[in-house]
């Protein structure tokens, strides 16, 4: 089965949506606030406020993902982004420790998987994950942040592998930095900026279509 990836943007939106719904009231964005929101208010609440103000950032530009699909039908997601446009990570207090690098390199987070339930065990997510990668190094590259999930007890239910597994990042080149606390682990990797070189690396990426593959 070959898979497109397109980037979340005004013209992928609705598509979006409909994952979204799936998904429940988040919509993606928790790590884009830098303190909660909602507290207090009903899940239908909670879901609309989510709804309209994922809706202004994708408008706005400050919202990055890649969207897998199926055909027509979008069936995953994977959640990247500058460090500042994902700031909810900072907030964290395994991660206040180590801090974020120093030097002048981009920071790049991956915050977010979510993958249709009649999709999921089939690579979609590594999909989504190889596509981020090249995008962020068309991008200019940098350093790249991920937070799999290292807890047995939250790995064995798929709603909590949302950040990912370390043996995902670890075959696209990510190493293991810190613990997070004991249910996660900071892991980065390094991209150098790749322009077009980014884009044109395999005759499924001219495609269009992507299949899962074995990292970069
Ligand atoms: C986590 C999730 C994204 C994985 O998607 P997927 O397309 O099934 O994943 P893939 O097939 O690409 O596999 C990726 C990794 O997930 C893990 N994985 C996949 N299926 C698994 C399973 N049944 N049990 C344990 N780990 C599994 C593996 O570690 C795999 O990597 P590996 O093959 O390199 O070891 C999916 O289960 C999901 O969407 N869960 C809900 C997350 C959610 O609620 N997100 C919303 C956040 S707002």
């Amino acid at each position: 089965m070959a898979y497109t990836v397109r980037e979340l943007g005004r013209r992928t939106f609705a598509d979006f949506e409909i994952l979204a719904e799936q998904q429940g009231s988040c919509w993606c964005i928790f790590y884009q606030r830098a303190k909660p929101a909602g507290r207090g208010l009903s899940p239908a609440e909670q879901r609309r406020i989510n709804r309209r103000d994922k809706a202004a950032f994708v408008r706005e530009g400050r919202s990055h993902a890649i969207l897998v699909y199926d055909g027509r039908t979008p069936v995953g997601w994977c959640q990247y982004g500058p460090a500042d446009e994902l700031p909810r990570i900072d907030a964290g207090r395994g991660y206040h420790k180590v801090g974020r690098p120093t030097g002048s390199e981009r920071l790049w987070r991956i915050t977010c998987f979510f993958v249709d339930r009649k999709h999921r065990g089939k690579g979609i997510a590594t999909i989504a994950l190889e596509a981020a990668l090249r995008s962020i190094e068309k991008r200019g590259g940098g350093i790249v942040e991920a937070f799999p999930v290292v807890s047995e007890r939250m790995a064995a239910v798929p709603e909590w592998r949302w950040f990912g597994t370390p043996s995902m990042f670890r075959k696209h080149g990510f190493e293991r930095v810190a613990a997070l606390g004991t249910s996660g682990v900071l892991m980065r990797k390094r991209i150098p900026p790749g322009g077009s070189r980014a884009t044109g690396s395999s005759a499924a990426e001219r495609s269009g279509t992507a299949r899962p593959g074995r990292g970069r």
